[in-house]
């Protein structure tokens, strides 16, 4: 019988399904979220996992799976949608694509956080967000990127807000480096696969539960430069 809860936003590959795959290997109950329900069939193959959907960037959606979940505990909130925006030459680059961008990694992850976090387990639970290395303001790496470091530093901003805003007790709060990964974002000449991040990072989600504070650390617990 599950007894550790979590809930995943943005589940339907990538990362956030490896995270999902791993909650329900170690016997988690998992909620997670797509925005398509074609982004349903990996999940709906695992034991114990809920499937819920959410585009995050639309307002009413967070609010109706705010609604949906209402009255539900969780241990872990992952937010973990994310996109690249735009690489390369910034001068072709459209108002729409850049707010599309900011919306989706810093905006409306602190969106949905704010109406999910009070369902977080008193003392224990923990508020992650998949930030990147990238996100760290003195990185030399992925210069192409500017545009996307950006996105990630201002969700490192705007995450350090929240938790300053949060009422006391406060979770623990996680800025999430998954390292360079594998998937449709990372590229296949990334340095580790899924598993091998996922793992990393359950791992950490429970080492770090209880601890307070906001951190900003890698899937082996490493403590990066904000
Ligand atoms: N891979 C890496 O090396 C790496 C490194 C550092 C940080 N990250 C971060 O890790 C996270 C996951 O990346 P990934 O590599 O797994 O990328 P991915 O394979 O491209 O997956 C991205 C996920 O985000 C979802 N998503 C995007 N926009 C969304 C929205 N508006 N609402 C809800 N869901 C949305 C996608 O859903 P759909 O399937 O519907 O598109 C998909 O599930 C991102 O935040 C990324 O920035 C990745």
């Amino acid at each position: 019988m599950a007894n550790k809860t979590v809930l995943i936003i943005g589940a339907s590959r990538g990362l956030g399904l490896g995270l999902a795959q791993r909650f329900s290997e170690a016997g988690w109950a998992v909620t997670a979220t797509v925005r398509s329900p074609n982004g349903a069939e990996a999940l709906q193959v695992l034991n114990s996992v809920s499937v819920e959907s959410l585009d995050m960037n639309h307002p009413e959606q967070i609010s109706g799976l705010a609604q949906r979940l209402a009255g539900q505990t969780f241990d872990v909130i992952f937010i973990n949608a994310g996109i690249m925006g735009p690489v390369g030459d910034l001068a072709p680059v459209t108002e729409t694509q850049v707010g599309e961008l900011f919306m989706t990694n810093a905006l409306s992850p602190i969106r949905v956080a704010k109406a999910l976090v009070g369902q977080l387990r008193p003392a224990t639970g923990v508020l992650a967000f998949m930030s990147s290395g990238l996100g760290s303001v003195q990185s030399p790496d992925a210069i192409e990127a500017a545009l996307y470091k950006a996105s990630k530093a201002a969700l490192n901003s705007m995450v350090n807000t929240l938790t300053l805003q949060l009422p006391e007790p406060r979770p623990t709060v996680l800025s999430m480096h998954p390292g360079w990964v594998k998937t449709d974002m990372g590229g296949e000449n990334a340095e580790i696969d899924v598993l091998t991040s996922t793992s990393g990072m359950l791992a950490q989600l429970q080492a770090w539960a209880g601890k307070g504070g906001h951190h900003f650390i890698n899937y082996r617990g490493d403590v990066l430069p904000w």
